[in-house]
């Protein structure tokens, strides 16, 4: 989100706590969301297995809306750090970030997308009715590409931590500090 480039070093200031704050949050939810869509087939039909998709989806809007927090946060008050890294590197982690703001945006979107064209039952207490209930390749389509978007985004935040963790292991330069959710550790 930011066209400049340095290198983190220790001295270097952190996120505000809200930035923090709303990308740990983020982080966990997506994680529990991912595990909840992906494992549903599991939980057991009837009951438990609506509670567990109408949590999924509450949790989804949850994301929705913090997501448009975050987003007005980082271009209103947000603390911009520049980006670490010479040129390339720089724009790549620019990019990814880019991307996956994208990916959130777009997951929030399948999933709304996905319960108006199946229709659902919200904890047995409201049903959603279906956009076109005899459709059936429609509602397969819509769950694959839920399904699809979900896995790149997790595969690219696993990316995104696996570079953080590397900062802040082999290269010692403090990246990690800037986002740490708490009292940033040494590396
Ligand atoms: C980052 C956010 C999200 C992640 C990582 C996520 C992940 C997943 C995954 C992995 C599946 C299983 C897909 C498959 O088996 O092909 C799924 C299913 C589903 N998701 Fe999400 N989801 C997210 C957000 C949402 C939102 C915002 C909603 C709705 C408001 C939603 C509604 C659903 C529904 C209705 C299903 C189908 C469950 C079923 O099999 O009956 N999801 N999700
Ligand atoms: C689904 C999981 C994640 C998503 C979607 C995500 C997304 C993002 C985004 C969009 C940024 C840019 C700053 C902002 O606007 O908030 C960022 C920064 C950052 N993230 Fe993540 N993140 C995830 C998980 C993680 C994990 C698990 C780690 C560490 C192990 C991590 C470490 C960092 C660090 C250190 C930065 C700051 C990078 C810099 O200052 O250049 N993130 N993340």
């Amino acid at each position: 989100m930011n066209a400049n480039f340095a290198s983190a070093t220790f001295e270097s200031p952190s996120y505000d706590s809200k930035t923090r704050f709303l990308h740990w949050i983020s982080a966990l939810l997506i994680l529990t969301l991912w595990f909840a869509g992906e494992f549903l087939d599991w939980v057991p039909r009837g009951t438990p297995r609506i509670s567990v998709r109408s949590s999924h989806i509450v949790a989804g809007v949850v994301l929705g809306v913090l997501l448009v927090i975050r987003v007005l946060w980082r271009r209103a008050g947000g603390v911009q750090l520049p980006l670490v890294g010479n040129e390339l590197v720089a724009k790549a982690s620019g990019v990814t970030h880019s991307v996956l703001y994208a990916l959130m945006t777009a997951m929030v979107i399948s999933g709304v997308a996905l319960v108006w064209i199946r229709g659902d039952n919200l904890f047995n207490l409201f049903t959603v009715p279906a956009f076109d209930p005899g459709n059936k390749a429609l509602r397969h389509d819509a769950k694959e590409i839920h399904g699809w978007i979900a896995n790149i985004l997790l595969a690219l935040a696993v990316m995104h931590a696996a570079v953080a963790v590397w900062h802040q292991r082999v290269l010692k330069d403090g990246l990690l500090r800037r986002m740490w959710p708490a009292k940033p550790p040494l590396p």
